[in-house]
């Protein structure tokens, strides 16, 4: 009711009054792609533009971003554009495969992600959230965004391989998160780009990053393989070793087995980071609502986790980080190509049409939402699996392509707040507001020092 009387609005970037013309637009992608925005992106269902020869169609329309991601999901793939920043990163796996080749990975990924097997891992996110309060009660004054970043890598690093972050792997999160902001941030030649290679002179320093990434991402499953004969670790590797093809009987390849790990690390941990410290911030700008999710947590305190079921003793942090996923989603766009014809809508699809569905914009839609942009979390209460059943709730996408780590991600998630909500008050002095930045993930734009005032 407090909320509804005085929704808080947290920063975003500036909407235009009309559509960019095509210059300023590029200008505006070069420097944050969530600034391109015109109100009419808000209220429009469809919207045509034509960008450098490119045609391209918005889907806001929750009926078409089904169709696209689920009724017709075989004539649309991922275009250069979407491809070219992240290959380095995840390789050959199912994030970046196509047709019958991603239905073989996903089938066979599938086993690792349900709920039975997530629930193994809460371990795994309890040690992980522990260490990182450890590492934050040394000093007052913390870079969230580089704690959450640790912690999430660490998370993922102990629900893959059973191996915590230490001195050798911390760097990791540090090489792709210099990786996303400088040469993984989508420029104009992946827009230009119609197959991956295209103006191969601009992807030198990717190829450099993927041999050094791939290198360190061998050297962990090195580590872990070394570990001793016929242990049973628990924990994602030995999943993906133990997968087998359910028509071949084959199983996965060292190389797929390199790939899938390294999607699973960059996936796992640069997405919930961002969702970590976005509804941190979030709560700092509501501290009402920070004080109601810590009596929560501190009834059911966090080291009590045991099943996945547990997690339903908190309502309203589950509510928090829906809300989050919908004001700063992690991935604020998918764009997907047409392989040939189609119609949406009154539109005609030709092969090559560029289609944008844009969570960030679906989830500040103001046909679909009330105070679009304020900071409800009730606008959640009583919903099980939003990102399910919310037509307009996309933070995980939709259909068979789904994010194939949304428990796993709500369960860390809900771990690593837990944890640090019921040991500090969070606040952040700082006058400037924090804004998102669009690229492969929504980054701040600069990332304060936030106080955490030890409770107990
Ligand atoms: C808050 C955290 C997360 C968010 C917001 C998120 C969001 C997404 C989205 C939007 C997609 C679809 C991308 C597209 O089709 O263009 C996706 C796919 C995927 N995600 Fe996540 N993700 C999160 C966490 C995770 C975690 C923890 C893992 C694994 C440990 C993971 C693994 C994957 C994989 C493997 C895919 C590809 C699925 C496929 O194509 O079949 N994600 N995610």
């Amino acid at each position: 009711m407090d909320a509804l009387a005085r929704p808080i609005v947290p920063p975003a970037p500036y909407v235009h009054r009309q559509e960019l013309p095509i210059w300023r637009l590029v200008l505006s992608t070069a420097k944050n792609s969530l600034g391109n925005w015109a109100e009419s992106s808000f209220d429009a269902l469809l919207g045509r533009r034509n960008v450098f020869g490119i045609d391209s169609l918005l889907v806001n329309d929750p009926k078409w971003v089904r169709h696209v991601l689920h009724a017709n999901l075989h004539n649309y793939v991922k275009p250069p554009a979407m491809v070219r920043p992240v290959r380095p990163l995840a390789g050959e796996g199912v994030l970046l495969a196509e047709g019958p080749e991603w239905k073989r990975q996903r089938r066979m990924l599938a086993p690792a992600f349900t709920p039975a097997s997530v629930g193994l891992l809460l371990p795994h996110f309890q040690a992980a959230s522990e260490a990182m309060v450890r590492r934050l009660e040394k000093t007052p004054r913390v870079d969230l965004s580089e704690a959450f970043h640790q912690a999430a890598l660490d998370a993922v690093l102990r629900a893959l391989f059973s191996l915590p972050v230490d001195e050798s792997r911390t760097g990791l999160a540090a090489i792709v998160r210099d990786y996303l902001a400088g040469p993984g941030r989508p420029n104009l030649f992946d827009g230009f780009a119609r197959a991956e290679d295209d103006f191969g002179f601009a992807l030198a320093r990717r190829r450099t990053f993927r041999r050094h990434w791939f290198k360190a991402v061998d050297s962990i499953i090195a580590a872990r393989k070394a570990a001793p004969a016929g242990a049973t670790h628990g924990d994602l590797l030995d999943l993906l070793l133990a997968v087998r093809d359910p028509e071949t009987g084959a199983p996965l390849s060292d190389v797929e087995i390199r790939d899938q790990c390294a999607t699973m690390l960059l996936a796992g941990f640069e997405t919930t980071s961002r969702l970590l410290f976005w509804c941190s911030y979030l709560l700092t700008l509501d501290p009402t609502e920070q004080a109601r999710l810590r009596q929560e947590v501190t009834a059911f305190p966090p080291e009590k986790v045991a099943s996945l079921e547990d997690l339903q003793h908190w309502p309203r942090l589950k509510q928090a980080l829906c809300e989050t996923l919908r004001l700063y989603p992690p991935v604020p766009v998918m764009l997907r190509r047409a392989l040939g014809p189609d119609t949406i809508g009154e539109h005609e699809i030709g092969d090559g049409t560029l289609l944008w569905i844009s969570p960030w914009v679906i989830h500040r839609h103001r046909a679909f939402w009330e105070h679009p942009t304020a900071f409800m979390p009730d606008r959640f209460a009583g919903k099980g699996q939003p990102w399910v059943s919310e037509p307009a709730f996309l933070p995980f996408s939709a259909g068979p392509r789904i994010c194939i780590g949304a428990s796993f991600a709500m369960a860390e998630a809900s771990i690593v707040l837990a944890t640090l909500l019921a040991r500090f008050e969070l606040s952040l002095d700082a006058a400037r507001p924090i804004l998102p930045v669009g690229g492969v993930t929504t980054a701040p734009d600069h990332e304060p020092l936030f106080t955490l005032e030890r409770i107990a």
